[in-house]
């Protein structure tokens, strides 16, 4: 599916909204966000009271309760499914801790291509529990589906991957991996840091038991702030590992309350594991950013942004540069990465060829990142064909300035 030309439009009329725009092409949202407007007015609001002494706790709550429901919406689930986190790691660790786990059983992942916010919280519970962490290898940069699946044995209780990897960026088909795990009565937990925002999730239809974002990439907000989504069946059976106030439905009594500890219910859903006062900020801030996603929906975004990479990823190719997986592997992906080998190290910079052209760039204003020895290119909404056209013509003056100092 590509956008329509009043999609596209819209999306160009939005510029306006993201004042880094006007500094030249922004491909870093794997990293981070450019700042929306409308967060950044939430934030300087919030400010404005917390300055002034006029905050209200009460509406500060309600804010939580909008940016509870907004998120919820955005991933098709409700709003008793959603608990906020510091980040994506919380929110993994959340989930891993909480099950009920019997020594002998085990996770299957894949850790030579996901987070370390994916592996670390498994291992975390495999010291303490005794299961063990069944690790596939990757296949060509990929998250082998069928190797996944084929690693399932009668002790696998969850499955845990990311939508989008961080590097090379690949876009691994969800709704499959989720149909398979249902099938064989394992969880399938989603680290979707790199596709929640951008790409149309739909937890119920991809059959996702749990997913760990955090705020400060494709949702546009701050560091500090995630969302951990839970299916409200499954969630009702486990205990949260911080049994807290905000964990235990205390009725009309004030959140400063204990109630009586002899007889506390904990809150619906995956509402047990949120812990304590909110990060009020970053929650006003994404809550005004997931306001402008449902606006222009999931899909559109999906359609536009993705239409971006995928001319970006042709031009570049058309130029003889190694964008990692060819033409065939971008399937629908935010980022495009470019470099002959991915490395297994996080920051590597030892392809000497890809950093020059990653230094020129940056020096011309594109700021882009570099993970495991590849230039990370990432998109989203506020980006344009004058972006990819900026990033194309940088790209033809450095060929031929190098190929001038070979003569
Ligand atoms: C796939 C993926 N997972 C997780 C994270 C970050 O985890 P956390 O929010 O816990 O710092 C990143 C990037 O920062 C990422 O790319």
């Amino acid at each position: 599916m590509t956008a329509s030309p009043a999609t596209d439009q819209r999306f160009e009329r939005l510029r306006a909204e993201f004042p880094g725009t006007k500094d030249g092409p922004y491909l870093d949202v794997s990293a981070r966000c450019l700042l929306y407007s409308g967060a950044r007015k939430a934030i300087d609001d919030y400010l404005d009271h917390n300055g002034m002494g006029t905050i209200d706790k009460a509406a500060m709550f309600a804010a939580v309760e909008k940016t509870r429901g907004l998120y919820a919406k955005l991933i098709g689930a409700t709003a008793d499914e959603i608990a906020f986190t510091r980040n994506v790691t919380d929110a993994i660790a959340t989930i891993a801790a909480a099950l009920p786990w019997k020594a002998g059983e085990n996770v299957v992942l894949c850790e030579s291509i996901e987070h370390p916010a994916n592996i670390f919280p498994w291992h975390g519970v495999a010291k303490r529990t005794g299961i063990t962490i069944k690790s596939v290898s990757g296949k060509d940069g990929h998250i082998p589906v069928d190797a996944i699946v084929a690693a399932i044995d009668g002790g696998t209780r969850v499955v845990a991957v990311s939508s989008v990897s961080f590097a090379p960026g690949f876009r691994l088909p969800l709704a499959e991996l989720g149909a398979a795990c249902r099938e064989r009565g394992v969880l399938l937990v989603v680290d979707g840091a790199q596709s929640v925002g951008v790409l149309d999730i739909d937890v119920k239809a991809m059959k996702i038991d749990a997913l760990a974002t955090s705020s400060q990439k494709y949702l546009m907000g701050l560091y500090g702030l995630g969302f951990l989504y839970v299916r409200e069946d499954l969630a009702e059976t486990l205990d949260p590992v911080f049994l807290s106030r905000f964990s235990v439905d205390l009725g009309d009594q004030h959140e400063g309350s204990a109630g009586d500890t002899s007889s506390y219910e904990l809150c619906k859903g995956a509402r047990r594991f949120d812990v304590g006062n909110y990060n009020y900020p970053a929650t006003v801030a994404v809550g005004a950013s997931l306001q402008l996603l449902i606006d222009l929906g999931l899909k559109n975004v999906e359609a536009y942004v993705c239409g971006l990479t995928r001319e970006f990823a042709d031009r570049l190719l058309d130029l003889g540069l190694p964008v990692y997986g060819g033409r065939t592997n971008l399937a629908g992906s935010p980022i495009v990465t470019v470099g002959k080998m991915l490395s297994t190290d996080h920051d590597a910079k030892g392809d000497r060829e890809m950093m020059e052209l990653h230094d020129f760039l940056k020096a011309k204003g594109v700021r882009l990142g570099v993970r495991r020895g590849l230039l990370r290119f990432s998109f989203h909404l506020y980006n344009n064909r004058a972006d990819i056209d900026f990033v194309v013509d940088l790209v033809r003056q450095w060929q031929k300035t190098r190929a001038q100092a070979a003569d």
